[in-house]
This record gives C-alpha cells, structure tokens and sequence, in this order.
C-alpha cells in the first residue's frame, strides 16, 4: 500500500525509497528485454547462417562467395551513410542473395559450359525463389525484397521485374554491385578470373548505365582500402570440400 505523503520528513523519505526501488525495477526490466532483444538477434543470424550453410551443402562455392558478398555490402552500406538496422539488413541480404540456387537443379547448376536459353530460364527463377524461401521471416521482409531484385538493372534490362533506377531497393542495388565484382573476380569453369583493375574499369563504366553510381563509388572506395582482397567474414563450419563455381 503506497504511503500518505504528509510534507513530514519521514513520510517523504520513504516515498523517495519506493520511486528509487521503483525506478531500480524499471532498469532491470530494461535490461532483461535488451539482453533478450540480444538473444533473438543471435536466434535470426544463426537460422540465417543455417540458410546459407543449406545452400553451401549443395555448391560450396557458394559459400565464400556468399559470405564475402554479405561482408562488402555491408561495408557499401555503411559508406553510403545508411541506418544501423539497414546496413544489418543488407549485410544478411547479401549473405543469402543466391539461396534461391537451392531451388535449381543440379543440370543446370553446375553445367560446366555455356547454358541454353531455357536453361537460363531455369536459372532465372533464383532470386524468385530466394525471396519465397526467406518469406516466412517477418523481420525480413525488406531483406526478401533485397533479395528477389538483386539481378534488376539501373537501366532497366535487369530480372525479375525489369525495375529501374530507385524503383530497385537500395539494397539489392549495392548486392548487384558487390556481387558483379566477386563473379568477375572469381575463376569460373567457362573463363578465367579477371584482374582487379579490369574488373574497376568495368564497374566504372556501369555506374549510372546498369549499376548505381553511388554504390559503385563507395564500393571502389571500400574495396581500394582493404589491404587485402578478401574480407575477414569470420569462421563457419563447412559442410562439404569439393568446390564447383556457380553461375550468377
Ligand atoms: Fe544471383
């Protein structure tokens, strides 16, 4: 029962004690919803890793891949001045930008020569998929987004939907950048890996045709400043050895 406070001295301090003891509980609370706040953040990144480890078990290539294209976007994002929570988002967008290969056959997968019209059809459907896949998170709704327009084109000649320019979320344009850079880099059964300053050039003359300039500049910015080529994304247990390249 809460004391009448009168104006004595006694009565004030005790009700001075209770408002402490009071605004002492509140701060436990807080305190007991951030840590909880903590517990299902690491809950979602690692139902996160566990999409991309699945992905892993049927490319591996994916893996470094995927992993580097999720560090880099999230240092574009970074760059580009974005919030806290949406350079969160795109980091784990770019982490499973290509979950949807789950869903491509093997056939098509891993030819080792050039794909048939209707096999890139086929290999289309990916960041469809991949958006279906990730949809039952609602926490992630702009990270599905992300996700299916990551192969759009600023110009408009990009898939699914042919968006252009900001029609394309911010996000899936930074993913397109990185990710064109990692492919191009990387050696592929059908061609070599290109060197770094052709692949600089190239995203040069992209910006502001396929590629949005501004993502373009700060990932050429963030990318000259790293020492080395490949960002330390931390370790992860791998669920296969053989490495076959995927196709983008
Ligand atoms: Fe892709």
């Amino acid at each position: 029962m809460a004391a009448r406070v009168d104006g004595s001295g006694d009565e004030l301090a005790v009700a001075y004690r209770r408002l402490n003891a009071a605004y002492q509980q509140t701060l436990c609370y807080a305190e007991d919803v951030r840590r909880l706040y903590q517990q299902v953040q690491r809950a979602i990144y690692q139902s996160l890793l566990g999409l991309a480890n699945a992905l892993e078990a049927k490319d591996s290539y994916t893996k470094g891949h995927s992993e580097r294209v999720g560090a880099w976007s999230r240092g574009v994002a970074t760059a580009l001045g974005l919030p806290a929570a949406e350079v969160d988002m795109i980091g784990q967008a770019g982490l499973l930008h290509d979950i949807g290969k789950i869903g491509i056959p093997e056939a098509v997968l891993r030819k080792p020569g050039p794909l048939e019209p209707e096999e890139w059809v086929v290999m289309r459907n990916h960041p469809l998929i991949g958006a279906q896949i990730v949809s039952p998170f609602d926490f992630f709704t702009a990270g599905a987004l992300m996700i299916r327009h990551h192969h759009e084109r600023h110009d408009g000649s990009g898939y699914p939907d042919g968006l252009v320019g900001d029609e394309i979320p911010i996000g899936a344009r930074v993913i397109a950048v990185v990710d064109v850079y990692d492919a191009l880099t990387s050696h592929r059964p059908y061609r070599a890996a290109l060197p770094h300053a052709t692949v600089i050039a190239r995203l040069g003359e992209a910006a502001g045709r396929t590629l949005d300039e501004d993502a373009v500049s700060a990932f050429i910015d963030l990318i000259q400043t790293l020492s080395t080529g490949k960002p330390d994304v931390g370790a992860r247990p791998s669920l296969r050895a053989p490495h076959r390249a995927p196709r983008r």
